[in-house]
């Protein structure tokens, strides 16, 4: 536990509570169906977190891998009246240091315009590998973002992975 945040993993037992900060905190349009977010669930469970402050639920990260050796965030979201409090950073590092080991490289794609996100990444490691064109359903483009070599290594050292970690 950091700042009074403790990171849970994610399951099918606490569905409902993620589906219900991914409606708190992306547009109608951006959520996942019910039945994706529990594909999700129970798939990736294992490098999918949730983060809880003072008993509340307020950010979750569902990260999969969706192919040997490549983990890829799926999902990331903190409420908004409790961002800038390193919940995202704290979620992020959870997965990267549960995935050590297994994979080598993290990807995910991110709105061009979400700088918030976009700083976030970069300071743990990531780096625009391309650009994905209308990526997004009202016409968008995403960064397609990286963490591999000699930046995962860093951002295991960043995150303080421990060795009981991956
Ligand atoms: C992106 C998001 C998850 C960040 O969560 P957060 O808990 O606020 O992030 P943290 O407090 O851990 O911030 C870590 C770093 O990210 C960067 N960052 C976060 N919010 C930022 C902002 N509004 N503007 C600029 N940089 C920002 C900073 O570098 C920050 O470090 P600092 O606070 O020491 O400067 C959050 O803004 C969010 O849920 N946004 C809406 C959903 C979303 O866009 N998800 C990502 C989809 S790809």
């Amino acid at each position: 536990m950091r700042s009074g945040i403790e990171v849970r993993q994610c399951g099918l037992n606490i569905i409902d509570l993620v589906e219900d900060l991914e409606r708190r905190i992306f547009r109608p349009s951006e959520v996942y169906t019910r039945g994706f977010l529990e594909w999700l669930c129970e798939n990736c469970s294992n490098s999918s977190y949730v983060a809880v402050k003072d008993g509340v639920y307020v950010g979750y990260i569902i990260t999969c891998i969706d192919r040997p050796g490549q983990g890829h965030v799926v999902s990331l979201g903190v409420l908004a009246e409790y961002r800038r409090m390193g919940v995202g950073r704290l979620l992020m590092c959870s997965s990267i240091c549960r995935l050590r080991g297994i994979v080598d490289s993290i990807v995910l794609e991110v709105r061009v315009s979400n700088d918030a996100a976009i700083n976030l990444y970069r300071s743990l490691g990531f780096r625009i590998h391309h650009t994905i064109p209308g990526y997004y359903s009202d016409g968008e483009s995403a960064y397609f973002m990286v963490l591999d070599n000699e930046y995962l290594n860093q951002a295991y050292l960043k995150c303080q992975c421990g060795s009981e970690q991956g």
